[in-house]
């Protein structure tokens, strides 16, 4: 495993220190597994009995429409959710119940162990401090003790390392002085910082061109390879999936509605949601437009009776308004569908 060896001068051992008492116990190559989780608003569900584990080294991949409870369920895995949210199973990183962890677990998970890029993290970056003064900040908060000097020595090596040619001069600039593709890379860089074993990235690359998208995709896709790390991409778009994903679970409604490796879930889907997405795809070297899937995407419900996607289902059956099947094990994943594709 590669992971912190770049940085042994700036305290990247001294990180693996400070976490493996909170992470000792692993059993097997999961590293985060995430047992019936729910999540409700009051009576409103937002995520419905959702289940998934992403191993080590794994690059997992989160995709469904806007509202379909991605990332009520990226924030449960650092337990930061709103504060009206009341969510139920459970969400083990490496056998720590993070759902129940305490206060003190809990920063250590969210500012050590799990690196966390926030749908509207570029946003967020303060307007008023320069971007090196808020990476040090963020090292010196996840690392205790440590210098101004090496925590900026820290954001300087991190800055090249996602990319950024003159490192020095992001440091002293202020975020309206840099381009979106900039901000989104300095955002992964502040994400990475305590040199984390999971990234979670919720939707980095929307707002952002077509050509940085890529890069910022292969961006991802280079810290994964070479730290051995695992990474959870949330996205709307099935295009990014299959640039990076090693496996998929695709969101409907709030729930896991089909889930695979990616070359299965592009070469047969089962689900007739996943079909229908993977339709509305533009494709390369075609005149075709696409195809959107009629209908709109469910409103958050009370109940979680009958399949979500019924309503706007081509294959639709008697049964799927009675009751949303359980998951369906195939054999390069799972799906949870009446009249699955063939
Ligand atoms: N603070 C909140 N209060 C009430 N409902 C919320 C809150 N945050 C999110 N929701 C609802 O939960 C559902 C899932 O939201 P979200 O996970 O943000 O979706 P996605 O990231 O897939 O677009 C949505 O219906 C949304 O309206
Ligand atoms: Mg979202």
């Amino acid at each position: 495993m590669t992971r912190g060896g770049r940085y042994a001068v700036t305290g990247g051992s001294n990180q693996a220190a400070v976490t493996s008492g909170l992470l000792a116990g692993v059993r097997d190559t999961a590293l985060l597994r995430v047992e019936d989780l729910s999540v409700r608003f009051g009576t409103l569900r937002a995520v419905s009995g959702v289940s998934f584990e992403v191993s080590k080294g794994e690059f997992f991949g989160i995709v469904g429409e806007s509202g379909s409870g991605k990332s009520i369920t990226a924030r449960s895995l650092i337990n930061l959710l709103p504060s009206s949210a009341v969510a139920s199973g459970s969400v083990l990183f490496r056998e720590q119940d993070v759902l129940r962890a305490s206060g003190k677990d809990l920063r250590s998970l969210r500012g050590r162990a799990i690196g966390f890029v926030f749908q509207d993290a570029v946003a967020a970056l303060d307007p008023v401090y320069t971007i090196g003064a808020q990476l040090v900040e963020a090292y010196m908060a996840s690392t205790p003790g440590v210098s101004v000097g090496v925590a900026r020595r820290r954001a300087n090596d991190l800055l090249a390392e996602v990319g950024i040619s003159d490192p020095e001069r992001c440091l002293a600039s202020y975020p309206h002085q840099l381009s979106g593709g900039m901000k989104q890379r300095v955002v992964i860089a502040a994400a990475l910082i305590s040199d984390p074993e999971l990234i979670i990235a919720d939707e980095p690359t929307t707002a952002l061109d077509v050509t940085i998208q890529r890069q910022v995709l292969e961006l991802l896709q280079g810290v994964v390879a070479n730290r051995g790390v695992s990474a959870i991409i949330i996205t709307h778009d099935l295009g990014v999936v299959a640039e990076v994903c090693d496996r998929v679970a695709v969101f409907y409604g709030g729930m896991i509605i089909e889930e695979a490796d990616t070359e299965t879930l592009f070469s047969r889907p089962r689900h007739p949601y996943t079909s229908a997405l993977l339709d509305s795809l533009p494709k390369l070297g075609t005149r075709k437009a696409f195809k959107a899937i009629p209908g709109a995407p469910p409103k958050i419900s009370k109940d979680v009776g009958s399949c979500p996607f019924q309503p706007r289902c081509a294959r639709a059956m008697p049964e799927c308004s009675a009751a949303m099947p359980p998951d369906i094990w195939a054999d390069a994943g799972r799906f949870r569908c009446h009249n699955p594709l063939p």
